[in-house]
């Protein structure tokens, strides 16, 4: 069965499919030497910021959802984001990550302050996620210096995004984003959830190229885990196992992944906190072995990383930044990867190329 980077959908459809173990071991031994090729070794460390979790939207999967009442809000000040961005610097890491829910409590100004404020006092790369903002608002972060956005499509399905995000969408709101955020210079990332109630394995089939027609330069993929305190937790209980749709199953993610690596030979490709969740012994290291080159460790306070709850028994979530990185480096260690020097842009591209 092929398996290379132009492959078309109908042979990434059957890879889904596929349930032989020595062929998986194939598609995954492939990933990796494509991995290896384009990307090398190194494995890039990006400090995760969980900024705020006041959220407007209602996404169905997502625990931070604004109709869950149970979340205690917060969101951090600028002087608690710097310390942050120190610890993940005193860590030697190359870039901060700063996450968010949809808050139009961060305004726009105050946000473009503090990027200026790690890009002149930190030698940082910055990525926003912040959701779906207003073009004046990606545009003036852009223009303060921020390096990189991410916003995950989530699934490329029309009917199953509007049912997820109760929404009546048109057309794809997020793929038009994307545009958007690419045009405006941004290192542009984007993702799905694998095994979220009602997939299916052609629109994962889709979502793939969609990556590759987007020519993204990071790919976030990961399980969706249930979260008790949201609509989509009990559509889940309900769904049956035989129902044919998409597992949200380690090895379901696993093959995701390995085959956006073969199709985006270049990216940067995170082996995801919420991998690290369905397997918190080796999610990591497996994903790092199958494609993914980079590693998100949180550094956010622990007071507020507990609060961040968008899926349930999130990894690290108990742990202090010393802790996370202290696990995230002996994992390196063990499985001999070096990890990143330098801010970890998309290669091909240099460092000179986006100042
Ligand atoms: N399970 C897994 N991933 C989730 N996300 C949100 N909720 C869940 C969940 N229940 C992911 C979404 C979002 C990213 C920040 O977190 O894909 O884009």
């Amino acid at each position: 069965m092929k398996l290379h980077g132009n492959m078309r959908e109908p042979d990434i459809l059957s890879w889904l499919l596929e349930r032989n173990a020595s062929r998986l071991s194939e598609l995954y031994s492939t990933a990796d030497e494509t991995r290896k090729k384009n990307v090398g070794e190194e494995v890039h460390l990006r400090g995760l910021i969980e900024i705020s979790n006041f959220c407007s939207e209602n996404c169905l999967y997502c625990g931070i959802r604004n109709e869950n009442k149970a979340v205690v809000r917060y969101r951090m000040d600028e002087n608690e984001i710097l310390d942050s961005a120190r610890v993940a610097t005193g860590f030697g890491y190359g870039t901060v990550v700063l996450q968010a829910g949809e808050d139009a409590g961060i305004d726009a100004h105050w946000l473009a302050d503090v990027v200026k404020k790690l890009k002149s006092g930190f030698d940082l790369a910055v990525t926003l996620s912040m959701g779906e903002r207003h073009l004046d608002d990606l545009a003036l972060w852009r223009e303060a210096g921020a390096d990189r956005y991410l916003l995950r499509f989530e699934t490329s399905d029309l009917r199953l995004f509007n049912h997820i995000h109760a929404t009546n969408c048109a057309r794809h709101p997020r793929l038009e984003k994307l545009q958007q955020i690419k045009a405006l210079g941004y290192e542009t990332g984007s993702g799905v959830l694998v095994g979220v109630p009602g997939q299916t394995h052609e629109s994962l089939a889709r979502d793939i190229c969609t990556f590759r027609e987007l020519d993204l330069d990071m790919v976030g993929i990961g399980p969706f885990v249930p979260h008790p305190g949201t609509p989509l937790a009990a559509e889940f209980a309900r769904q049956r196992s035989d129902s044919g749709f998409v597992a949200n199953s380690e090895e379901m993610v696993y093959k995701v992944l390995a085959l956006t690596r073969i199709l985006c030979p270049q990216a940067n490709i995170p082996s995801t906190t919420a991998l690290a969740t369905i397997n918190s012994q080796a999610g990591r290291q497996n994903g790092l072995n199958r494609g993914a080159n980079v590693i998100m460790p949180n550094v956010t306070p622990g007071s507020y990383r507990r609060l961040y709850e968008i899926y349930p028994a999130k990894a690290s979530s108990t742990e202090t930044a010393g802790q996370t990185n202290k696990a995230v480096l002996d994992m390196l260690n063990s499985i001999s990867r070096p990890r990143g020097k330098g801010k970890g842009f998309r290669a091909g591209a240099t460092e000179a190329d986006r100042d």
